[in-house]
């Protein structure tokens, strides 16, 4: 399955948690870090993983949980007391390296083995962008990282704050400064060159939905599958805008069709129009997203 809408709940919140269950998000991320106070941060960890062990069955929405990033004292307790309820995989915020993955990944296989679970069975989603070094160690990703990282996302606030700035778009525009495109470009390139899934940014603007639908548009053009939400309104758009018609399906089995036909072209015509490689692979990556999504 690939999860396309990635809801962020806070952890403290009994309401929203209830109302994210009953939500269409594919996931829920139960959060611990900046939706959640310091004084909160005990009762938070035991709601969530109440919450995850009385919803065990997660075949149409998997609940992950976004920890405290690893250079704090809270990470360490964060995991201890989310683990036993066996979440899908856990959200890895403000990362300076594939090495925080890595590291991760060796705290997840220890627990694993004190709560019974399957080594591995726990995944990784980092938030790729939050740390000014992020954007210089990308390049670390293609050395090694854990298998149990299957998506990256970006963010463009913590990283604001890291590169001193006041603000990140342009006031005339609206649209990201450069070092935020470059965030974004650089998510997007590593994904793809380390095959996990690249995830859409958070779209701030909660109640702008035409907005959200845009912008959903604009980054599956780009290349990414499925979006992060912080409101319960945004996961009927995620999802549709992630998730292939059936035209695109129908036009995808005609060209993957076409060259099956002609195994030894590089080239083909259909319906007037030239085909080579990257129309075949584009096809296939249609077909892969909708019927792992279906
Ligand atoms: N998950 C689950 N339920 C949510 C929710 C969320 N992220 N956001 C809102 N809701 C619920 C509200 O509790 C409310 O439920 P109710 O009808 O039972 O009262 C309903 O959806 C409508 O909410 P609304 O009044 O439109 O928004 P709000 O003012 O209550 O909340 C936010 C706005 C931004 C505070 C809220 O959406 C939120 O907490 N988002 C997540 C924030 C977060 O986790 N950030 C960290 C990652 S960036
Ligand atoms: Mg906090």
């Amino acid at each position: 399955m690939i999860v396309r809408s990635w809801l962020f709940v806070p952890g403290d919140s009994e309401r929203k948690l209830k109302k994210g269950r009953g939500n269409t998000a594919d996931a829920l991320i139960l959060d611990l870090e900046d939706a959640v106070s310091n004084d909160r941060q005990t009762l938070a960890r035991e709601m969530v993983c109440d919450f995850l062990r009385t919803n065990p069955e997660r075949s149409t929405q998997q609940l992950w949980v976004r920890i405290n990033p690893l250079g704090t004292e809270l990470s360490l307790p964060d995991l201890a007391a989310v683990i036993p309820g066996a979440p899908d995989g856990i959200v890895l915020p403000k990362v300076y390296s594939a090495a925080d993955v890595n590291t991760l990944s060796h705290y997840l296989s220890a627990l694993e083995a004190s709560e019974d679970l399957p080594e591995g069975s726990i995944k990784i989603m980092c938030v790729a962008t939050e740390t000014a070094s992020s954007l210089l160690t990308f390049h670390t990703y293609l050395d090694h990282v854990t298998h149990r990282l299957v998506g990256m996302t970006w963010g463009g606030e913590d990283l604001a704050a890291a590169l001193g700035a006041s603000d990140n778009r342009n006031p005339t525009t609206g649209e990201y400064d450069d070092p935020y495109l470059m965030a974004k470009s650089l998510c997007l390139a590593t994904a793809r060159a380390i095959d996990v899934q690249p995830i859409g940014v958070v779209f701030v603007d909660f109640r702008d939905l035409d907005g959200l639908e845009a912008e959903c548009l604009r980054e599956r053009r780009a290349g990414f599958i499925g979006k992060i939400a912080i409101h319960p309104a945004q996961s009927d758009i995620i999802n549709s805008a992630f998730t292939p018609s059936d035209e695109e399906v129908a036009y995808a089995k005609k060209v993957v069709a076409v060259f099956e036909q002609n195994p030894n072209l590089g080239t083909v015509g259909l319906e007037g129009k030239m085909l080579d490689m990257p129309h075949l692979k584009q096809a296939r990556n249609v077909l892969l997203m909708g019927g792992r999504i279906n």
